[in-house]
């Protein structure tokens, strides 16, 4: 089977890790015809928008993506690229498993976590203004339906892979009106799958608790912000963000993409870990129904991380971001019994 995927290779690290994953894809016999397009800076340049007509066509059209790292300027400029490409399809969903992968030293064993984050509102609507020189409102939106169509995924999610227990993470003992909205709406919803355990943890608690047992929890259901934040100490907990993958689903389409940013630290230099990026183009095989060639390329991967010959800097290595994908492409064609 042939597939048209749109590819956004982003800015920074995007292109670098971007060029590895599609080797490293091709290598695994996926025939795919990727739709290349700009987002963000890039394509201010060529269009004068952060996220020109024809990529949101393509991803309509194609109705999957990979995507890399967009930059958005700090404190100023325009607003973030991957917050507007989830709005504008509607990608309501963020799903980010974090595992602990073989080879990758870390402080914990047995991390095997699911977090779902919602990615439309909260205080990423975007909804703040100057009241008057000095102060600023900005408004966080919650609302049932969101809270409750995420609610939804994340114990769909549950039932379907066999997770046992989702903890909704949440401030409703300080933001009792939007923080209590959307943990009534998990409460409510968790009462319609009975098979699946539901428990709650304040957020501060919650960070806690990951940084001290993360092995405790199975899946964990976030608003957007305190997803955001969280996500990135879970990464944490597995290696970095060099290894953690993502992808944001709505009902139309579905986009996938890293945890990590543009790394403007590292950019350019090409030793960049595509590790990340090449699991959320695992989880797109998965979503492609292509789970043979997912398999094998993360057993090949899984190989290639645990023989620690060929690693890039963030994992203690000195490879290039190129060097650990042609090992994993040599991994691929070893197959299993070698
Ligand atoms: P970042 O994730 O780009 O970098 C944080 C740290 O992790 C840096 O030290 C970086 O070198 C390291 N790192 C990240 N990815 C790595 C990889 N694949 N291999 C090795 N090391 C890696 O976060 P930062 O610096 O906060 O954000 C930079 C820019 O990226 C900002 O403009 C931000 O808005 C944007 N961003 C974009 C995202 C997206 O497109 N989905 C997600 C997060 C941030």
């Amino acid at each position: 089977m042939s597939y048209r995927i749109t590819l956004i290779p982003g800015d920074g690290i995007g292109p670098e890790v971007t060029e590895a994953v599609l080797r490293i894809i091709a290598a695994a016999g996926v025939d795919v015809d990727w739709e290349r397009h700009e987002a963000g800076i890039p394509a201010i340049k060529r269009h004068g928008v952060t996220l020109p007509k024809p990529l949101l066509d393509s991803i309509i059209r194609n109705r999957v993506a990979l995507k890399g790292p967009v930059t958005t300027p700090v404190g100023e400029g325009f607003t973030s690229v991957n917050v507007g490409l989830r709005k504008e399809l509607d990608l309501y969903a963020n799903l980010r498993p974090v595992r602990n992968l073989p080879g990758v030293r870390t402080r914990f064993d047995g991390v095997d976590l699911v977090i779902v984050r919602e990615n439309t509102e909260d205080l990423y609507a975007g909804l703040e203004h100057v009241v008057v020189p000095g102060v600023v409102e900005s408004l966080k939106i919650i609302s049932s339906r969101a809270s409750d169509r995420i609610a939804n995924f994340a114990f769909r999610h549950a039932r379907e892979h066999g997770r046992r227990r989702i903890t909704a993470v949440h401030k409703a003992n300080i933001m009792k009106l939007g923080d209590g909205l959307f943990l009534h709406s998990a409460r409510r919803v968790a009462l319609d799958y009975p098979d699946i355990k539901f428990d709650d943890r304040i957020v501060d608690a919650a960070c806690m608790h990951l940084v001290m047992k993360p092995e405790q929890f199975d899946m964990l259901l976030l608003p957007n912000l305190y997803g955001d934040i969280v996500s990135d100490l879970c990464a944490g907990l597995v290696g970095g963000l060099g290894v953690v993958p993502g992808g944001n689903l709505g009902d139309f389409a579905a986009v996938f993409e890293a945890v990590h940013g543009s790394a403007p630290d590292i950019a350019g230099q090409g030793i960049a870990n595509p590790t990340a990026l090449l699991l959320s183009s695992l989880m797109m095989l998965r979503h492609l129904k292509e789970d043979a060639a997912a398999d094998a390329i993360k057993a090949a991967l899984g190989r290639a991380l645990e023989s620690r010959h060929v690693l890039t800097r963030d994992l203690g290595g000195t490879a290039s971001t190129l060097e650990f994908a042609d090992e994993v492409c040599r991994e691929l064609e070893r197959g299993p019994s070698a």
